[in-house]
């Protein structure tokens, strides 16, 4: 028996309801597999259907066309059995609990008994040991969204869902938070889909990069990343990083798309 991709989008294509009466069509005929323990990079220009990708995988909404599944199964199975981590542009910790109290959340929304020693183990995974008693307000961009990435992992997740976890940062503290996800996810082999508009943190991160067309987002391309693991900051002043790094900056320039005919839509 072969076992199922971890995520898998067969030919779906998503209508939203427009004000003016229509329907916006935001995706077509879109094909996706992650494979168990695979780290998959979305990137694409605005509005191009990223955050709905990520909206159905984790089953908050439906496909109009085609099928999501996770593990083979609904997507709302492995949501229900908690399974699934989510992490968004913005933090969204609570205000008036402490670090600790913030990463421990998910235990009290599954009706699981609250793990501790999990949260300490997952502060110095994401390297805030002494802050634990730290509202989120006396923390800055970065370790916030380090909170959150503990959160969505505290669970043991066995699909990591992280939409834009870092466009807020400055760029020097996106850097810091990739080289923390890049050991985070080395740590854990967590299957992990990540949305960002920074084409070098989707290099310097991913197995491969799917390269997403303007609105309805389709899939024009995937690129396997050739990079070897762990990936060090040497990387980024490569000159086979830069190349790369240049193709697929090309490839989201919309008047590049006049080589949308050499880049086709992948089957
Ligand atoms: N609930 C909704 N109702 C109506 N239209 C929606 C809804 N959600 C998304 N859309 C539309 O679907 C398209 C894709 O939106 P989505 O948020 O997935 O884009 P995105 O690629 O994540 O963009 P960004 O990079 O700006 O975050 C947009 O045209 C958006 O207006
Ligand atoms: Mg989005």
């Amino acid at each position: 028996m072969t076992v199922p991709p971890a995520i898998r989008l067969t030919g779906v294509g998503k209508l939203f309801a427009a004000e003016s009466g229509g329907a916006v069509r935001a995706l077509a005929e879109v094909d996706v597999d992650v494979a168990a323990g695979e780290f998959v990079a979305l990137i694409g220009p605005s509005g191009c259907g990223k955050s709905t990708i990520l909206r159905l995988v984790a089953g908050l909404d439906r496909p109009s066309e085609g099928a999501v599944t996770v593990h083979g199964g609904a997507p709302e199975a492995l949501s229900r059995a908690h399974k699934l981590g989510f992490a968004f542009q913005d933090a969204a910790l609570l205000p008036w609990l402490d670090i600790r109290e913030n990463i421990a959340v998910p235990f009290r929304l599954a009706g699981v008994q609250k793990d501790m020693a999990r949260v300490a183990a997952l502060i110095d995974l994401v390297g805030l040991t002494g802050f634990e008693q730290a509202r989120p307000n006396e923390l800055s961009g970065g370790m916030r969204q380090r909170v959150a990435i503990a959160r969505a992992l505290v669970l043991e997740p066995e699909v990591l869902l992280l939409d834009e976890p870092f466009g807020a940062l400055d760029a020097v503290t996106r850097r810091q938070m990739n080289l923390e996800l890049q050991r985070i996810w080395s740590a854990t082999k967590t299957t992990t889909l990540l949305v960002t508009h920074a084409v070098d943190e989707a290099l310097f991160l991913a197995d491969r990069v799917l390269i997403m067309s303007p609105r309805p987002g389709r899939v024009l391309e995937a690129i396997t990343v050739p990079f070897g693991r762990p990936r060090a900051p040497a990387l980024l002043r490569e000159a086979a990083f830069h190349t790369l790094e240049d193709k697929l900056t090309e490839a989201l320039i919309p008047d590049a798309n006049d080589d949308a005919a050499r880049i086709q839509p992948i089957a």
